[in-house]
């Protein structure tokens, strides 16, 4: 269905509902890198065309950092947004502090239970309540590689993280830089993480990031993972402290960077820079994980709010997100897939289409698991702690995998007390 038909089959839809009135929402959100601030304009285009006004609380900083410190002292001063983007253990969190609007009524009307993949209503739901509205699913696991470079010097894409290295010596005698990365903690931790699944597989993957297992964390495994992850640091740009993920991405666009690790949202901001992800650049299961899928699953949720039409409003956002024309259109931009079972998605690009294969291949396969860097496996403090180990460790010149073990261990430890 096209926006124009949408438009008309929702404007009949408010008509009925209980007014006709223009409604208010303020979203907060922090996609304003290229390619998320046109999914963005998706959204609110939809909003405003069913009549409605769009307040644009848009924070800058991938990853949303500095959007979750604003809406803290938002919510502390009184004034939350009526919406938010939260997922996750911070969704959790909020939903526990008692901030967040219960959604059963309009997942009942919607067949939520029905609808939605059952690892996306537990991802949405705090102690078995709905808390928020999934928007888009994004698979972290995946190795964007600039297809012209490898080409001009007859190299092959990497199918293990030995093999990458190797690959990437040979970029960096060329002058090229093998991975293009940012200074972000959460990129680091992205990184990191996707080592750890495709050198260790899932079974570890759980037991040190999701149960937080102490002798996985202090294990061999665990050194040699970190080990290989210390000798990315060779293959990275010098200057890559300044840099933020978009703009990583557009090294590899402009073929002065090889490959990128990271998440499809990669995927909007090459196509808002007219590439055609698939062919122009790459999308290859990050080295060791194909049917494997790290998630995570982008959600809004509603703050408790008194006004009667603010809370109509909500309802109407909610149910806007929820439909499959919304998702088509927006997932399309954003680089994730919808969250609804059974979409067509031909009218998607070609890793879309991957993406949702994968998917139903990893829930069949037990390979499913919740991204650790995105804060879909654990709470917050235990993300910041894992992060900051890592950090620290990465940019170390002399830092040793054995004591980092043990560090990361004891950091995870004490985050859960
Ligand atoms: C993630 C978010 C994605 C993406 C990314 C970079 O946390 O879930 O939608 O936009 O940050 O900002």
């Amino acid at each position: 269905m096209t926006l124009r038909s949408y438009l008309v089959s929702s404007l009949m839809l408010s008509l009925v509902s209980v007014s006709a009135m223009a409604s208010s929402v303020e979203v907060l959100h922090w996609w304003t890198a290229g390619g998320e601030a046109k999914a963005a304009d998706v959204f609110r285009s939809y909003w405003q065309a069913l009549g409605n006004e769009w307040q644009d609380s848009a924070i800058s900083g991938g990853g949303g950092q500095s959007a979750m410190t604003v809406l803290k002292s938002r919510a502390l001063s009184g004034t939350p947004p009526e919406a938010a983007h939260l997922k996750g253990s911070e969704l959790q969190e909020w939903a526990g502090l008692g901030f967040l609007r219960n959604l059963d009524e309009a997942a009942r009307l919607g067949n939520w239970d029905n609808v939605l993949p059952e690892f996306v209503q537990h991802s949405v739901q705090y102690k078995g309540h709905y808390v928020a509205v999934p928007i888009g699913i994004h698979r972290v696991n995946w190795l964007w590689v600039n297809p012209k470079v490898l080409k001009r010097y007859h190299l092959s894409p990497p199918e293990s993280w030995p093999q990458l290295l190797t690959i990437a010596k040979r970029l960096k005698q060329e002058g090229i830089t093998p991975l293009a990365i940012g200074d972000d903690q959460w990129q680091l931790s992205i990184l990191f993480e996707a080592i750890v699944l495709g050198e260790g597989g899932s079974d570890f993957y759980r037991r040190a990031f999701i149960r937080l297992d102490q002798t996985a964390l202090q294990s061999e495994t665990m050194e040699h993972q970190l080990e290989l992850f210390h000798q990315l640091r060779d293959y990275i740009a010098d200057d890559y402290g300044d840099t933020k993920w978009n703009q990583a991405t557009h090294m590899l666009i402009e073929g002065s960077a090889a490959m990128q690790l990271m998440g499809d949202w990669v995927k909007g901001e090459l196509t808002a820079a007219s590439v055609v992800p698939g062919k122009d650049i790459l999308c290859l299961p990050a080295p060791g994980t194909a049917g494997k899928f790290s998630y995570n699953l982008d959600s809004f949720a509603m703050f408790n709010v008194q006004s009667p039409s603010k809370q109509q409003a909500q309802l109407q956002l909610v149910n806007m997100i929820m439909t499959s024309d919304f998702q088509h259109a927006f997932n399309r931009v954003k680089g994730s897939i919808p969250v609804l079972r059974n979409q067509t998605l031909t009218d998607f690009d070609q890793c879309a289409q991957n993406s949702a294969q994968q998917l139903q291949l990893a829930i069949d396969q037990q390979q499913l698991v919740p991204s650790m860097a995105e804060g879909m496996a654990n709470s917050s403090n235990v993300k910041q702690a894992i992060g900051d180990v890592l950090v620290s460790y990465f940019n170390d010149p002399k830092g040793n995998a054995k004591q980092a073990a043990h560090q990361l261990a004891r950091a995870i430890l004490s985050a859960q007390r």
